[in-house]
Order: C-alpha cells, then structure tokens, then sequence
C-alpha cells in the first residue's frame, strides 16, 4: 500500500476549517480567475486559452478542481485531470497527445492535464479535496509530465550522458531536478519514462518527465464503492491529519 502521497499529510496537521484554503470543483465562472493565474505561472506559448480552459471543465466537470482563500477568495491553485488508458505512456509523445488520447471504455488511470499554483497550501487543499473523490470512483493512479528545469544547466557538462541519467538522478535519495523532487514530496515517487519534445519549456529542453502517484488506500476499492462518499470523506479527513 503506498501512503506516500502527500495529500495524505499536510506539512502541519490543522483541522480542515481552520485551513487557509478551501477547495472545490471549478465552474465557468472562475474563467477569468483561472486565466490570471495561468498567465501569472505559464509563458505565453505554454499557457492555455480562455477556450481550452472552458473545454477541459466542460469535459470533465468532476476532474476540473480549484483551491480558494477561504479569507479573500482568491484562487490560489487549479487542477485538471481526464481519465486515460491505463498504459497509455507507453504510445504517447507529447503533451498533446495526452490530452487528446482517446478515452478509454475501462480505466482506473488519471493523467494530470495541468497543476498551477501560487500558494503551496493550495495545493494540499485541492489533493486532499479529491482524495476521497479518487476513492469512491476507483481511481488508483494519478500520471503527469513534470518538466525539468534542472536539464539544461545538467545537460551543458554532462553532453555526452543520457536524459535518463539526469530524470533517475538522485542526492541523498531526492530527484536531483527541482520540479521532480517537488512532486516526489507530493507523493508522486514513480519516475516512468522521460519523453523528448514533450511540451515548449526551455530550461527542461522540451522534455517531459511521466510520473506516476498512487492513490493511497486504493487498493481498497470495494470498501470505499460501498460507503457513502461522506463517510470516505471522514476516514481521509482523520487520517491526512495523522500520517
Ligand atoms: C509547480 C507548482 C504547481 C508548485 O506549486 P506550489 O505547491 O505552490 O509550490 P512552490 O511553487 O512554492 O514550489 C515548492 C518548491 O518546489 C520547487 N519547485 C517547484 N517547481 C519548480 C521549478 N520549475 N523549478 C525550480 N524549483 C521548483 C521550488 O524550489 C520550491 O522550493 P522552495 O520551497 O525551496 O522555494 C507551481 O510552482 C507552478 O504552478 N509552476 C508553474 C507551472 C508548472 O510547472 N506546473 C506543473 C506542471 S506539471
């Protein structure tokens, strides 16, 4: 069982309410919202349009999830997800390609079309928001393609050396890259594959590193279909401020 991901442990355990951060899924109205804090953590070539960003909630209302100051309002992180194939790194390229991939008939995988955040506790609002989410749907894995920021310095000494000597690499048993060793500490500890021309990012020299988190407690499936999703909600809640 895999109880490394971190919306499993907030960094200081707090009761919910008193949480700086409350999330919830995402409507249309949060457009404008959301293409402030778009424009503020992407460049202009990656950042998405008014269009995609309405098509992705349209498309999948219930993977489409914000996080809000539960003081000002602000939207402080945004998260949207689609089911996918569950072997589906294994045809895929680019970061397109993932988002267009054909949905599948049967699957229990997730890909993680895009995380932006201006405030880390937004981020542990949305996680543990869908954790319970996650686990009456049967959702086991959660997949994305981290870039990395670290490759291009890496790559000016080390030209000869593989891409995948840098995404395996490690210090005192964290990623060596930035971006990687951030998602490690969020719980996505499976370094799957690096794909080249993944997505426009300069410093990762377009690379895209697929990783994979594991929905902790999802192994129990059928225990979570057959409990209201109140109830789901209250175990997670009791245990994120435990572990
Ligand atoms: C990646 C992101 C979602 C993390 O948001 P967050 O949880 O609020 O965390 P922070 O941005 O404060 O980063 C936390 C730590 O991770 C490290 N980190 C994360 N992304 C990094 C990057 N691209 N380069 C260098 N360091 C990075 C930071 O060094 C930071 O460390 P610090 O606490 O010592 O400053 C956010 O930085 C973001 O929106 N980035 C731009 C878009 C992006 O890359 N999204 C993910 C695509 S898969």
């Amino acid at each position: 069982m895999d109880h490394s991901l971190h919306f499993l442990a907030p960094p200081a355990a707090r009761p919910v309410e008193t949480e700086p951060a409350r999330a919830r899924l995402l409507g249309r109205r949060d457009l404008p919202a959301l293409m402030e804090l778009e424009r503020e953590k992407w460049t202009d070539v990656q950042a998405a349009s008014e269009d995609q960003l309405r098509e992705r909630i349209d498309a999948h209302p219930e993977l489409a999830i914000g996080a809000f100051c539960t003081r000002t309002g602000r939207l402080l992180a945004s998260l949207f997800m689609r089911p996918i194939a569950d072997d589906f790194y294994r045809h895929v390229q680019t970061w397109d390609d993932c988002v267009s991939a054909p949905l599948p008939d049967q699957s229990s995988t997730l890909f993680g079309i895009s995380l932006s955040s201006r405030n880390c506790e937004g981020v542990t609002a949305l996680l543990n928001y869908f954790w319970p989410i996650a686990l009456k749907r049967g959702w086991r894995h959660i997949y994305l393609g981290s870039p990395v920021p670290g490759l291009r310095d890496w790559r000016e000494t080390h030209p000869e050396r593989p891409i995948d000597d840098y995404v395996h690499a490690t210090r005192r048993g964290m990623p060596l890259d930035p971006q990687l060793r951030y998602y490690r500490s969020r719980g996505f500890t499976k370094i799957v594959c690096a794909k080249p021309r993944y997505f426009p990012h300069e410093r990762s020299l377009d690379y895209g590193a697929i990783l994979r988190g594991t929905v902790p407690l999802s192994t129990l499936a059928p225990l979570w279909a057959a409990l209201p999703e109140s109830c789901v909600r209250r175990v997670t809640r009791a245990l994120s401020s435990l572990l």
